[in-house]
């Protein structure tokens, strides 16, 4: 059996996780949604696919939702999602069997982790004893789901509060999209060392004399906050002596290599 995960990850949580149930299964391969969408359908009889990504406002980042829907999946496909969060109540799951019902697939297994949070536009990001303690709990959770997928185990999705998650997703991340990068600022700590650029899973940053521009299609991921090695970009107000969030088992290079450089 072939297994082939697709995971976002802007500050490494939902890598960490696509890393450890690639480690624990065999034939099983993982790959960044924000790099190509194959041009062939996936899956199939004995084939299981995968999705691991954050939770954006009680539902599915945009760049998850494009993906799936653009992506050809074989009849008879064994499904799995992984949602993490900071661990508010979400609907994203069930937002995602949505879009693979109207594909003739669904998922087969479904589940949600607790991560620290990285939305520092709203509060701070949690102390490092406690993201040590997330990640300790993650990875043995992890090595749980990852043996159910090895057992093609049934685990159907519950929506949750739907309509609720679906007016909230939709509200901050698709009216006005095109504005949701316009509080973004380098202060004068910026040296113009172009990593946010890098780190951008949909290539909104240009560097324009030595300081970041955004262009107007931001996914809100906060990559571009979170791996400055300065602290020398804030979201107006908000993010100011906040404490910047990473996973702490993921490098820069990975996320880089997420968004298709480093090749
Ligand atoms: C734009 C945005 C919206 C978020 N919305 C939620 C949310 O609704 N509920 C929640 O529990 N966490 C929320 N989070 C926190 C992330 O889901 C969480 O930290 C996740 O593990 C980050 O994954 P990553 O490190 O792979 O990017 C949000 C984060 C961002 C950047």
């Amino acid at each position: 059996m072939g297994i082939k995960i697709f995971y976002f990850s802007a500050t490494g949580n939902s890598l960490q996780i696509a890393r450890n149930i690639e480690e624990e299964l065999e034939n099983c391969v993982i790959q960044s949604m924000a790099t190509c969408i194959p041009n062939k359908p996936v899956g199939g009889l004995g084939e299981s696919i995968g999705f691991i990504f954050p939770v954006y406002f009680n539902g599915l980042p945009r760049l998850v939702k494009g993906f799936v829907e653009k992506l050809a999946i074989s009849p008879n496909t064994y499904c799995f999602a992984i949602a993490d969060s900071g661990g508010t109540r979400s609907n994203s799951l069930g937002m995602m069997d949505d879009i693979l019902i109207s594909k003739g697939v669904r998922l087969s297994f479904a589940d949600e982790i607790k991560m620290p949070g990285n939305y520092i536009i709203s509060h701070n990001s949690p102390n490092l004893t406690e993201v040590e303690r997330l990640i300790t709990d993650a990875s043995i959770r992890t090595k749980r789901i990852a043996k159910a997928i090895f057992n093609c185990e049934l685990q159907p999705v519950k929506q949750k509060a739907k309509l609720w998650s679906e007016i909230i997703n939709h509200r901050f991340l698709y009216k006005n999209a095109h504005k949701l990068d316009e509080k973004f600022t380098a202060t004068d700590k910026c040296v113009g060392c172009g990593l946010c650029a890098k780190v951008c899973p949909v290539n909104n940053i240009k560097i324009e004399n030595q300081r970041p521009c955004w262009q107007h299609t931001c996914e809100q991921c906060l990559a571009c906050i979170h791996w400055c090695p300065c602290e020398a970009i804030e979201y107006g107000r908000n993010t100011i002596g906040r404490t910047r969030y990473r996973n702490p088992n993921v490098k820069v290079e990975d996320i880089i290599r997420s968004c298709g450089g480093m090749e």
